[in-house]
């Protein structure tokens, strides 16, 4: 069968889907098959393609039908411009992590130049925090833990593939395995902060994501009222701490970080104008 027959039949099944773009996504999924890029496909639409990666592309298209997520089917997920190594079992890197990330990357080079700088990711998953900045800026010594097994390993494949050698990665409960006279400059953290109760209402193809990365207990706020008091043990004088939030958790956060003497707090929003990130200085 050609390319454009393919795209067609592919995209024409995974259509009735809420979320997603069925023509790209069939698109990706071929060009994985391929091992071609979009480009390749849009311009080779004739080709022929032979008939065991027919048979992969339709089982992929069904997954991807049922509701499993296109990062986890063809392993890949782009974040700030890097192609990262996902599957199940951990979280798929959202473009509204990028906020945090750009904010981090520019208060560097503003504050430290080509010094080095201490950063600490609380929760690695993937990698897509502190994978981030330790690939660009090589004066970062990256530290990134998580309690999964599953995104250190998959952290580690992401560390290798941009092969990088100022990020350290190990498994930590929040700050427990970390040596209790460490300081760091900067703490970033994208922590679980969904409500519990709210989990099995998100869309399906969340529910394919692992619950201890969404799950922010009874109000989804549970890891803020822990990383934000015991970061202040981690942090040198005046150091940033920047965390992920909730659209709708900004001033909960905020409180959080006054009652510890955080100060110049600040909300960074997304582009539709939501709260997206809190971040503080150790005061
Ligand atoms: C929302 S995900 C963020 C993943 C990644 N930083 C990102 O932005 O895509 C939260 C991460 O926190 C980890 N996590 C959950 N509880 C933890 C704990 N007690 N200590 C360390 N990491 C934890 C989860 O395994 C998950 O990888």
């Amino acid at each position: 069968m050609e390319i454009n027959k393919l795209l067609k039949i592919g995209a024409e099944k995974i259509k009735g889907r809420q979320y997603g773009n069925p023509v790209l996504e069939a698109t990706l999924l071929l060009g994985k098959l391929l091992k071609v890029d979009r480009v390749y496909i849009y311009t080779h639409g004739h080709e022929e393609v032979p008939d065991f990666i027919v048979d992969k592309y339709f089982e992929m298209i069904d997954r991807r039908r049922a509701g499993y997520p296109i990062q986890y089917i063809i392993k890949e997920r782009e974040f700030m411009g890097l192609d990262f190594y996902v599957e199940e079992g951990v979280l798929i890197p959202r473009p509204d992590t990028e906020i945090l990330v750009e904010y981090v990357l520019e208060y560097i080079d503003k504050n430290y130049g080509q010094q080095e700088v201490e950063v600490l990711d609380i929760g690695i998953g993937s990698g897509a925090i502190g994978i981030s900045i330790a690939y660009y800026r090589k004066n970062a010594r990256v530290y990134g833990v998580d309690i999964s097994q599953k995104a250190l390993e998959i952290s580690n494949i992401n560390k290798e593939r941009f092969n990088l050698e100022n990020i350290n990665i190990f498994k930590s409960n929040l700050f427990e395995n970390i040596d209790k006279d460490k300081k760091f400059h900067i703490i970033a953290s994208n922590p679980p902060y969904i409500p519990k109760d709210h989990i099995s209402s998100l869309q399906e193809e969340v529910q394919y994501e692992p619950v201890l990365a969404l799950d922010g207990g009874k109000d989804g706020l549970d890891f803020y009222r822990r990383i934000i008091p015991e970061s202040k043990e981690y942090l040198h004088p005046n150091g940033l701490l920047i965390l992920e939030i909730g659209y709708d958790q900004g001033a909960a956060v905020v409180s959080i970080m006054e009652e510890e003497a955080f100060e110049n707090i600040e909300i960074l929003k997304d582009l539709q104008g939501l709260d997206r990130v809190v971040l503080g200085f150790k005061g």
